[in-house]
């Protein structure tokens, strides 16, 4: 399956309705003409997704937030002015223009500005907007390189624009307003506390039941590994496992474990930015290696912790 850097023809393939894996600085996605139905429904079908998760549509610019959303409040807006392009998404109301099967039906449409040159340069090429998922098939990990979106999706897509590692390695945060809340629905690349520093207090709505889920991405089983993974205190699973193969995703100085463990230190400085753009190139090597289980810590509930923490209490065993 071709992978390349060619954006010019990555534009082509998109004018003609097809679908584009594209890089971001999160993750990669899964992209098509977000105004055409036909190529959004293409989408759903590759990644098999069901049809009630709706997508995110890309945009090159702030000032294009108009063509596909109205009424924004201010917040969201000084949010996507001190945030964008970057790792964060807004929820807002949608305009017509905006075909429901992208929205799955919602009158919100989740936008955002991907801080990747290559995939701003294709946005530049193009008249309409990106709809595009993370690309990988329902409930698996995210791709964080273009060949992990070979492997996944490769037989299903005519073109892989390769932007190299995703440097922020977890999808976008996403925010949006209730009443007269700011509401964070999905941890992500960028932390809690930043988005609190512009606008005061934020509730976090990232349930982790299944129940009353107003965005899929809070859907309880996500983001899994193929292989089991327990999350907790290493030093009691590492005794526990004992008799398994296992891998061990962790973090900062850590001592030297026995035989049948292979330690994945995410960042051995202790940088939970380096640690989560390591997370799930981590979990995509342990499950293509020979190891039974995988183990991980928790890590502090602050910054981007907070974020992985979430996706790993998602990809554990439950
Ligand atoms: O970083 C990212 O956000 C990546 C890159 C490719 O941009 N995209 C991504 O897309 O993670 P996806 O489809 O895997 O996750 C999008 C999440 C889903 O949980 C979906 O339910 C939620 O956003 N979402 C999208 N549109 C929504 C809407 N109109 N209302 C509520 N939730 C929405
Ligand atoms: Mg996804």
């Amino acid at each position: 399956m071709p992978i390349g850097k060619d954006i010019q023809y990555a534009a082509e393939l998109l004018k003609k309705g097809e679908v584009v894996a594209i890089p971001t600085e999160t993750v990669y996605g899964l992209a098509g003409n977000a105004f055409n139905k036909v190529t959004v429904a293409k989408i759903f079908a590759i990644k098999n997704r069901p049809a009630f998760n709706p997508l995110i549509v890309h945009i090159k610019h702030i000032e294009d937030l108009n063509i596909v959303a109205q009424n924004i409040d201010d917040r969201l807006i000084l949010l996507m002015k001190k945030f964008s392009p970057g790792p964060l998404t807004i929820l807002v109301e949608k305009k017509s223009i905006v075909p429901d099967i992208v929205t799955a039906g919602s009158s919100r449409v989740a936008v955002r500005i991907p801080a990747h040159p290559m995939t701003l340069s294709l946005l530049n090429l193009l008249d309409f907007p990106l709809a595009a998922p993370s690309a990988n098939p329902f409930q698996y990990i995210s791709p964080v390189t273009a060949q992990q979106v070979e492997e996944q999706l490769g037989d299903k897509i005519p073109y892989i624009l390769d932007g190299g590692k995703c440097s922020v390695g977890l999808e976008s945060t996403i925010v949006g307003i209730e009443g007269y809340d700011v509401v964070v629905y999905r941890l992500g690349g960028l932390p809690v506390e930043d988005i609190k520093n512009i606008v005061g207090n934020v509730v976090i709505k990232t349930k982790l039941d299944n129940q009353n889920v107003e965005t899929p991405g809070q859907l309880k089983k996500h983001y899994a590994p193929k292989k089991p993974l327990f999350l907790g205190n290493s030093k009691e699973l590492l005794h526990q496992y004992a008799d398994k193969k296992m891998a061990w995703i962790t973090f900062g100085k850590v001592e030297n474990a026995s035989e049948n463990v292979q330690i994945f230190n995410l960042s051995e400085k202790g940088d939970i930015y380096e640690a989560a753009s390591n997370l799930f190139e981590a979990l995509y090597f342990i499950d293509q290696s020979d190891v039974e289980i995988i183990i991980a810590d928790t890590f502090p509930e602050e910054g981007l912790g907070r974020a992985i923490n979430d996706r790993l209490k998602r990809a554990a065993v439950q």
